[in-house]
C-alpha cells in the first residue's frame, strides 16, 4: 500500500468498538451467570484472542458479527485447558486472565506472539504471587516442546491457581491492565483487594463489574471489591473506541478543509485525553449527543480543520491518553512551535517501544524529534515527506503514519501495514470512505 497526500475529508463514521470494553465483557460475561449478550463488539484480533482463550476454558461462545453471545459459567465454572492459552499479540487478554486464572484451583499456561513475550509481566506477577499464586515463566525457544525455566517475568509462563490471599497493593504504575488483574484476583480471595495507582487509570473493570453485580468501591485512585460476589449475565453495548477515533481527530484537524463527524465514541473521562490535548493544542473539537450507555459516557465528535500549535502533556493527563500519544506526537509534527510530552515513560513497553519507533518514523519523514526516556520533544512545523514506515508490528504505528502520509508530501509505504487489524481491521476502507 502506498499513501499519497489528499487535500480533504468529509463526512460521517462510526469507528468499530472499544477495545478495552469489548474484552472486558467476554471476560465478566464467562465468570457470570448466564447469558451475557455483547453488542458493536471488536471483532479486532486481541479482542479474538481473548474469546478463543475462554473457549479453551470451557465457555461457549457464540458470535455473528460484532455482537458476540456469552453463556456464562458462574466465578468456579472455568475448565482446564489442556493446551496453551495463546492471547497472540493482546497484552490487556494475558494480564487480565492472568488474574482470573489466579483464583482458579487448576494449572494453566499462557504465551503470545515475538511482542508478547517481550512485554514486562512482573507487574502483574509480584501481586499475584502476593496473593498465593504461583508462576514458573519459560523460554520462549523451543517452547512448548522442549519447556526451558527462565528467571525472566515474561511470557510464555505457568500459573497455579488456588485459595487467595487479599491484599492492598501500592501500585509503583498507573496500568488499568495491573488494577484490573489484582481486582479480578480479589474475586476470589479471602478479603476485601485493594488497589491504589499512583495516578488513576481507565476504569472500564470498575463499572463493569458493578453492573454485573460485584461489590466494588472507588474512592480517589484506590479501588476495593469484596470476594466470592454472585455476577449475573448483562447486556453490554460497546462504545465505538476513542483511541481509534483519535486517528480520524488528528486527521480532521490537520487536514485542510476538513469537516469530520466521528458518532457513537466513549468518551469516558479516564480515557479521553485527547480531547484535552487537542483542544490544548488549537484543534477545534466539539462534543455533541452526550449520552451513557451501559455505564460509559458517549458522545459524537465534531471536528474542523485547525491550525495547531505546540503543547506540554505530562503528569496526570498521561494515562488517560496513553495509546494516543503515537498520533499525539504527528499532530505536533504538523503544529507550530514545541510539543513536550513528558512522564510517558509507559510508552516503552507496549506493542513496540513507541518511543523509539514513533522517533525513527517521524524522523525519517523530516520531523524534528528529540526523544527523551519518558517521552520525547517534537520541534513542529516542518513539512513532512513521505517515507517507509518500520510499523514493528505495532497497530498505533501503522495507524498513526498512515494520518502522517496523508498530510505529507511523497508517497508513504509501510512493511506491514496489516497489522491495524489488531484494532481497526477496516481503518484503510474507513479512510477511503471519506474522501472527496
Ligand atoms: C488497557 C490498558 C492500557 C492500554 C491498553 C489497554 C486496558 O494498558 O495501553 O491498550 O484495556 O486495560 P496499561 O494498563 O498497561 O497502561
Amino acid at each position: 500500500m502506498e499513501l499519497t497526500r489528499k487535500h480533504s475529508f468529509h463526512g460521517e463514521l462510526t469507528v468499530p468498538g472499544d477495545k478495552s470494553i469489548s474484552h472486558r465483557g467476554i471476560m465478566f460475561g464467562a465468570i457470570s451467570n448466564g447469558l451475557t449478550e455483547v453488542t458493536n463488539f471488536l471483532r479486532g484480533a486481541d479482542c479474538l484472542s481473548t474469546i478463543s482463550c475462554f473457549r479453551q476454558l470451557g465457555i461457549d461462545i457464540e458470535t455473528d458479527g460484532s455482537r458476540a453471545l456469552i453463556h456464562g459459567k458462574g466465578l468456579r465454572g472455568l475448565k482446564k485447558s489442556q493446551q496453551v492459552l495463546n492471547v497472540g499479540n493482546s497484552g490487556t487478554t494475558l494480564r487480565l486472565i492472568s488474574g482470573i486464572l489466579a483464583g482458579q484451583s487448576f494449572q494453566s499456561i499462557l504465551n503470545g506472539d515475538a511482542s508478547i513475550q517481550k512485554r514486562p509481566m512482573r507487574r502483574i506477577l509480584t501481586p499475584l504471587s502476593e496473593m498465593g499464586a504461583r508462576f514458573q515463566c519459560w523460554d520462549p525457544v523451543h517452547f512448548p516442546e522442549h519447556p526451558t525455566k527462565s528467571s525472566s517475568d515474561r511470557a510464555p509462563f505457568t500459573i497455579q491457581g488456588g485459595k487467595l490471599r487479599h491484599i492492598h497493593y501500592q501500585s509503583p504504575i498507573a496500568s488499568a491492565q495491573v488494577k484490573s488483574s489484582i481486582l479480578l484476583a480479589g474475586l476470589y480471595a479471602d478479603g476485601i483487594t485493594r488497589v491504589t495507582e499512583p495516578v488513576l487509570s481507565r476504569n472500564h473493570t470498575e463499572l463493569m463489574l458493578a453492573s454485573f453485580g460485584a461489590n466494588i468501591l472507588s474512592t480517589g485512585t484506590t479501588a476495593a471489591v469484596w470476594p466470592e460476589p454472585v455476577l449475573e449475565g448483562q447486556s453490554i453495548q460497546v462504545p465505538g473506541d476513542i483511541s481509534s477515533a483519535a486517528y480520524f481527530i488528528a486527521l480532521g484537524l490537520i487536514c485542510p478543509n476538513s469537516e469530520l463527524l466521528i458518532q457513537n465514541v466513549g468518551v469516558n473521562p479516564t480515557r479521553s485525553g485527547i480531547l484535552k490535548a487537542a483542544q490544548a493544542m488549537g484543534g477545534s473539537l466539539t462534543l455533541l449527543n452526550e449520552h451513557t450507555v451501559s455505564g460509559e459516557p458517549v458522545a459524537d465528535i465534531l471536528v474542523k480543520s485547525s491550525s495547531l500549535h505546540g503543547a506540554v502533556i505530562q503528569g496526570e493527563i498521561i494515562p488517560t491518553l496513553i495509546d494516543e500519544l503515537p498520533i499525539i506526537a504527528v499532530m505536533a509534527a504538523f503544529a507550530e512551535g514545541d510539543t513536550v510530552i513528558k512522564d510517558a515513560q509507559e510508552l516503552k513497553v507496549k506493542e513496540s517501544d513507541r518511543i523509539a519507533s514513533v522517533t525513527e518514523n517521524l524522523t525519517a519523514m523530516g520531523a524534528d524529534v528529540v526523544p527523551a526516556e519518558d517521552g520525547m520533544t517534537i520541534h513542529g512545523g516542518r513539512p513532512l515527506q513521505g517515507a517507509r514506515i518500520r510499523t514493528y508490528g505495532d497497530h498505533r504505528i501503522a495507524m498513526a503514519f498512515a494520518v502522517a502520509g496523508l498530510n505529507a508530501d511523497g508517497v508513504t509505504s509501510f512493511d506491514d501495514e496489516n497489522c491495524v487489524t489488531v484494532s481497526y481491521p477496516s481503518f484503510y476502507e474507513d479512510i477511503n470512505k471519506l474522501l472527496n
